[in-house]
C-alpha cells in the first residue's frame, strides 16, 4: 500500500521526469539545427536517461499497488542563442529537480514510507551527478568563450557520452551487459545475470570495457564465442 499523498507526489515526479526528457530532446533538436552534433547526441542520451528515471518511479508505484495517473507534458522551449545558454538552462533545471527530489524524500520520511524513501535515495545520488556534469560543461563553455575551434573540440568530446540506462521496456529491466548474453546456454546465462546484478551499476557504468573483458576472458570463455 502507498499513501495517497505519496502516490500523488510520485505521479507528479513521473510527469517532471518526462518533461525533462522532452526538454532535453528539444535541446537535442536545437543542436542538430545548429550542427553541434556532439551536443545533440549528449542531449539525446540525457533525454533517454530521463525517461528511465520516469520508468523507475512508474515501476515503483505499480509494485506498491498504487495507481499511475499520467498527466499532459508541458511543451518545452525550442530556441536558444548559444550552447552556453542551453547548458546553463540544463544546470538550472537539474537544481530544480534536486529540490523536487528532496521534497519527495521529506514526504516519504514524514509518511514513514521506507520503501519509497529507499527508491528516492537513488535519485538523491543521481542528482549530485546530474548537477555536477551540467555545471562542468557550463564552466568549460565559459572558458572557451568565442573560440570556435575549442567549441568544436568540446562538441566532439560530448559526442562520446554513452547511455548505460536500464531499458525499462525489456523483460525485468535488463542491463546493456545482459543484452550481450543470448548466445550462452540458459544456466550459464542465469549465472552471468546474477553476477552482473551483484556488481554495482556504478562500476559497470564507469568501467564497461573492463567489465566486458572480465566476463569474456576470465569468468566465462564462451561469452565471446
Ligand atoms: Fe531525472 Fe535529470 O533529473
Amino acid at each position: 500500500m502507498i499513501a495517497e499523498s505519496v502516490q500523488e507526489a510520485l505521479n507528479k515526479q513521473i510527469n517532471r521526469e518526462l518533461y525533462s526528457a522532452y526538454l532535453y530532446l528539444s535541446m537535442s533538436a536545437y543542436f542538430e539545427s545548429t550542427s553541434y552534433r556532439g551536443m545533440a547526441k549528449w542531449m539525446r542520451t540525457q533525454a533517454l536517461e530521463e525517461r528511465e528515471h520516469a520508468m523507475k518511479i512508474f515501476d515503483h508505484v505499480i509494485s506498491r499497488g498504487g495507481k499511475i495517473s499520467l498527466m499532459p507534458i508541458e511543451a518545452p522551449r525550442q530556441v536558444w542563442s548559444t550552447p552556453l545558454e542551453v547548458f546553463e538552462e540544463v544546470h538550472k533545471h537539474e537544481q530544480k529537480v534536486t529540490n523536487w527530489i528532496y521534497d519527495l524524500m521529506d514526504l516519504a520520511i514524514r509518511e514513514k514510507d521506507h520503501a519509497t524513501a529507499n527508491m528516492v535515495r537513488w535519485f538523491v545520488d543521481e542528482q549530485v551527478e546530474e548537477e555536477a556534469s551540467a555545471s562542468d560543461i557550463v564552466d568549460r563553455l565559459k572558458m572557451i568563450g568565442e573560440e570556435k575551434g575549442l567549441l568544436l573540440m568540446l562538441d566532439a568530446q560530448l559526442a562520446e557520452r554513452a547511455c548505460y540506462c536500464r531499458s525499462s521496456d525489456r523483460p525485468w529491466g535488463r542491463t546493456p551487459a545482459e543484452d550481450s548474453l543470448p548466445a550462452l546456454p540458459s544456466p550459464l546465462r542465469l549465472s552471468v545475470r546474477l553476477l552482473i546484478r551483484t556488481a554495482s551499476e556504478a562500476s559497470f557504468a564507469s568501467y564497461p570495457d573492463v567489465f566486458h573483458q572480465l566476463l569474456s576472458h576470465i569468468v566465462l570463455p564462451p561469452f565471446s564465442a
